[in-house]
């Protein structure tokens, strides 16, 4: 088997679909043929298994970091969607919600040692620095929103987050580059570079290694869109004007893989046993096998 495609799932806003997206995706990854690893990285709210359709489970990411388990994959459980497995992070310890450096540092390189052919990671909402070091240090991304102004600006400002996150972690050891990228990301008013271009720019002279090694992380990013709730034709739009902001503000280009329409299915299937993806073969399922197989094209698997 070759390595994990690994693939967090965030987005800024609350309730704007990210376990929906993240649940029915790897569903119908699992229907295409795919082995897919769920792991539910929203620390202080994780509620992935009930929409996969699972009860709580008993042993979760805190068993695994307070030593009681050796490895991720011992604290992995079976779920309902065929040939996969989920880590939860539901666990009963408030301060798993805001884990240390150390601990951080412990799941991630946890992550990487998995098997599965996709694994799915499920952020908690808002760009808190759990949320964009866990976007950071992945290359692919979906993001996901509605069409709502507050939902784009929340999903705009979680990805700005998670690349300067990133922009930060990839001089580890340099001060005077963290500095200067925590400085620009602060930056207000006439002090800030309107776009990461102008900062580039800014740059170039003083710093011209480090601009291309921050171009080149940017280059490596696999970066997509899922526009959710859509209620009609013309909101399908919106996720493309999204895409050329961030490739405009951002530097970088974020695929629109799809949408999903606001539909009571959705909501329907968290009563019944899993993703909406495995109970019919509706609109739903259509609209995420769709998203699955431009995910799967995009990252030719
Ligand atoms: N396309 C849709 N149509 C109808 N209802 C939806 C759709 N997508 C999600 N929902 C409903 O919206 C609610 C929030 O969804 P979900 O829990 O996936 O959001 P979230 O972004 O993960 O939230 P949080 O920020 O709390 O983690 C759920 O009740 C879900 O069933
Ligand atoms: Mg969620």
């Amino acid at each position: 088997m070759s390595e994990p495609l690994i693939i967090s799932v965030g987005g800024g806003k609350g309730g704007v679909g990210k376990s929906t997206v993240s649940s029915n995706l790897g569903a119908a990854l699992s229907r295409q043929g795919y082995s897919v690893g769920y792991i539910d990285a929203d620390l202080g709210g994780a509620n992935l298994h009930t929409c996969l359709g699972m009860r709580r489970p008993a042993i979760t990411l805190q068993h695994f970091l307070t030593g009681e388990r050796p490895t991720l994959e011992s604290v992995s459980v079976k779920t309902p969607v065929p040939n996969s497995w989920l880590i939860s992070g539901a666990g009963e310890f408030l301060e798993l919600a805001n884990p240390n450096f150390a601990q951080k540092q412990k799941i991630l390189n946890g992550i990487k040692t998995l098997t599965a052919d996709y694994i799915i990671v499920d952020l908690g909402a808002g760009s808190s620095t759990i949320v964009s070091d866990f976007f950071a240090a992945f290359p692919n991304n979906i993001t996901v929103t509605d069409s709502l102004p507050t939902s784009l600006e929340n999903a705009y400002a979680f990805l700005k987050s998670g690349i300067f996150r990133g922009l930060i972690r990839a001089f580890p050891g340099r001060e005077d580059m963290q500095k200067l990228l925590t400085a620009y990301t602060n930056a207000r008013g006439a002090a800030a570079a309107p776009t990461l271009e102008s900062m580039f720019a800014q740059l170039q002279t003083k710093c011209p290694k480090e601009v291309e090694a921050m171009k080149e992380w940017l280059d490596a990013r696999r970066l997509f869109l899922v526009l959710n709730m859509v209620r009609g034709q013309d909101e399908v739009r919106i996720g493309e004007g999204f895409t050329g902001i961030v490739q405009k503000y951002l530097s970088v280009s974020l695929t629109y893989i799809g949408y999903m329409l606001y539909t009571p299915e959705i909501r329907a299937s968290l009563r019944k046993l899993g993703p909406a993806v495995m109970q019919s073969d509706t609109q739903v399922a259509e609209c995420f096998d769709a998203i699955a197989r431009n995910l799967s094209a995009v990252l030719k698997r």
